[in-house]
């Protein structure tokens, strides 16, 4: 199985990684999209311009079969619009993980952490409403403007950004929040300073794990038969940290690293 996965930068890799641990016999083609990196403070209509753009790339140069949205915001901003016109692909998207979220919480006081555009979009709105009126849940909503520019300049452990989350999070202390969503794929990148904050044994949800259920399943409904090797392809259309590939992917050794000069 060929799969195209993409983000606005590194981000989107927290989902590859957790992809390693589920998916066999295939080979992922990832587009860090950094040139346009933050989608988070982007309209909509730019957000979509490059999702369809990336997508198309990645059909007309690898032939994939199975798309990923590595990003909420692109999600939010473009998987409707994928999904009328590439029918035939799978096409699995990221969403903030409220739906877990209330499943394990038990303060009832449940944060959430994404950027301004994931926040603003109807589709999450429209999720909050829904799943929220399901229990008596309160949702602690905080956009991080910001937050991804300093995990793609590598200051996942410095002080400026400790001190961004600090801020944010000051309403989530103090109100008892137990459970917080990172509604964005490069935040479980700073799950560390975040718990170190909210000084609990605070439950972060992140949903790579299971998109990566779900595409095996579809995968396999179409006759991939998850056996043998994979091989992950990085593709960047601007500058990148590369040490945080390899802190990200951890042990994953089957790595090849290439440039594009636009997505
Ligand atoms: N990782 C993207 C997300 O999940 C970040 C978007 C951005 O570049 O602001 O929303």
């Amino acid at each position: 199985m060929k799969i195209g996965v993409f983000d606005s930068g590194l981000g989107g890799l927290t989902v590859v990684q957790a992809m390693t641990k589920v998916i066999k016999g295939a080979e992922i083609f990832y587009v860090a999209d950094t040139q346009n990196a933050p989608y988070g403070e982007k309209t909509p209509e730019q957000i979509l311009e490059y999702s369809l753009s990336i997508t198309q790339y990645l059909i007309d140069t690898y032939q994939i079969e199975a798309l990923i949205l590595a990003c909420n915001t692109a999600t939010s901003s473009a998987i409707k619009h994928l999904r009328d016109m590439y029918p035939s692909l799978i096409i699995i998207g990221t969403e903030p993980g409220i739906k877990p979220a209330i499943e394990q919480t038990d303060t009832g006081k449940i944060g959430v952490l994404a950027t301004p555009a994931t926040l603003q979009g109807t589709k999450y709105q429209e999720l909050a409403n829904t799943l929220s009126s399901t229990k008596d849940v309160v949702l602690y909503e905080q956009a991080c403007p910001g937050l991804v520019e300093q995990i793609e300049e590598g200051k996942i452990h410095s002080s400026q950004t400790k001190t961004l989350l600090e801020n944010w999070l000051i309403p989530m202390k103090e109100n008892n929040v137990d459970t917080i969503v990172l509604g964005c794929t490069h935040y479980p990148l700073v799950s560390h300073m975040i718990k170190d904050i909210m000084q609990s044994n605070v439950k972060l949800i992140h949903t790579g794990h299971a998109i990566a259920k779900h595409l095996l399943l579809l995968g396999e409904s179409k006759g991939h038969s998850n056996a043998g090797d994979l091989s992950v392809t990085i593709h960047t259309t601007g500058d990148i940290q590369e040490h945080l590939i390899d802190d990200i992917l951890d042990t994953y050794e089957n790595v090849h690293k290439i440039e594009i000069p636009t997505a």
